[in-house]
């Protein structure tokens, strides 16, 4: 950690590429030992701010330090004291625990990493399948692998790139334990990507909201939940409504349209929805759904969309592929 107790800080961090401003003047202070999190939907920049802070990628503009040292200046020093743990596949599946261990170490040039690495599969109940191959591992034993490899060489700060993008919901539960049971045994600083609202708020101390490569909004979960004072209606109708007739029902103060739905701001659902269900017809009304001030309504306060929905098929084209190579090994 740094001499002023950050163990990410960055000012106008920037990346070009070619005319595409994929982050943009990012501003970003992370506490030593904490969980930060950066939540936004497909493209936003979440993983280049990762290359950005691991030395992957050239800075365009602007400065960061992680773990104390200079990304730009100092790179290697930021390397020995960082971890990521990325959504594809890293583990070797023909070779066993132990083995992909070793494989590490010698990757990273550790000398004396079995202290260590006993020490890690210990603690994520690993020690009697050490000698089996990875690829008979489970879901969940795959993912402990993995986060022991990213810790073996003791880093301060461990990057997680969607780290349960395609689980499901069990491992996935498994994997928030983990994420916390890490931070506070190792006193590891993390900084995770994610697009799943609750995943956001359940783990991170601090969470930014980003979007076209912009933050925009940063605190802890509760603080960010505070500033949205309404809830939101999200709506389909089987006959097509005008968005005036929708802004005239009384209680709703703002009116926006998303791909076949409507977004509806209201200062309290329970009030609204009588004169919504009376404005229009009951049967007319295809899909409902009350979003209560969530992560989810502080995204759509600031940016008019939801969050969940941008991009969704995306990421079931990524678990169908992840599981394409991992079936293939
Ligand atoms: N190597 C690259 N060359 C050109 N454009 C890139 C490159 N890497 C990323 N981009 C672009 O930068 C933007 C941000 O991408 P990034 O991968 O950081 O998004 P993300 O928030 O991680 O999205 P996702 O949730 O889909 O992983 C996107 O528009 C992407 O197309
Ligand atoms: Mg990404």
């Amino acid at each position: 950690m740094s001499a002023n107790g950050w163990a990410i800080s960055a000012h106008g961090l920037t990346k070009h590429y070619g005319k595409l401003v994929a982050v943009d003047h990012v501003d970003l202070s992370v506490p030593g030992g904490t969980i930060f999190g950066l939540l936004g939907p497909n493209g936003a920049g979440k993983t280049t701010i990762i290359k950005l802070l691991t030395g992957l990628s050239a800075i365009t503009e602007g400065s960061a330090t992680v773990a104390g040292y200079d990304i730009t200046a100092d790179p290697m020093h930021v390397k020995q004291r960082v971890g990521w743990v990325a959504a594809e596949v890293i583990l070797d599946d023909d070779l066993s625990g132990w083995e992909n261990l070793w494989l590490q170490a010698k990757l990273q040039r550790l000398s004396d990493w079995k202290p260590r690495a006993l020490q890690l599969l210990g603690y994520f109940e690993l020690t009697d399948r050490r000698k089996d191959k990875v690829g008979t591992y489970s879901t969940g034993m795959r993912k402990k692998m993995e986060i022991a490899l990213a810790l073996l060489h003791q880093p301060e700060v461990i990057f997680m790139d969607e780290p349960t993008i395609g689980l499901d919901a069990n491992v996935r539960r498994m994997l928030w334990d983990l994420i916390t049971g890490v931070n506070k045994q190792f006193g590891v600083t993390i900084l995770l990507t994610s697009h799943y609202i609750e995943e956001a708020d359940m783990l991170c101390d601090r969470v930014a909201i980003i979007d076209h490569g912009k933050f925009v909004a940063t605190g802890t979960p509760s603080e960010l939940k505070s500033r949205v004072k309404a809830d939101y209606i999200e709506l389909e109708t089987s006959e097509s409504v005008t968005s005036e007739r929708l802004a005239a029902i009384p209680g709703v103060s703002n009116v926006r349209s998303q791909g076949n739905a409507w977004i509806l701001k209201v200062a309290s659902a329970e009030e609204a929805l009588p004169a919504l269900f009376h404005a229009l017809k009951t049967d007319g009304i295809r899909r409902i759904n009350v979003e209560k001030p969530s992560l989810e309504s502080v995204f759509i306060d600031l940016t008019g969309k939801r969050l969940d929905q941008t991009g969704s098929d995306v990421q079931d084209y990524r678990k169908f592929y992840m599981n394409v190579r991992r079936s293939r090994q």
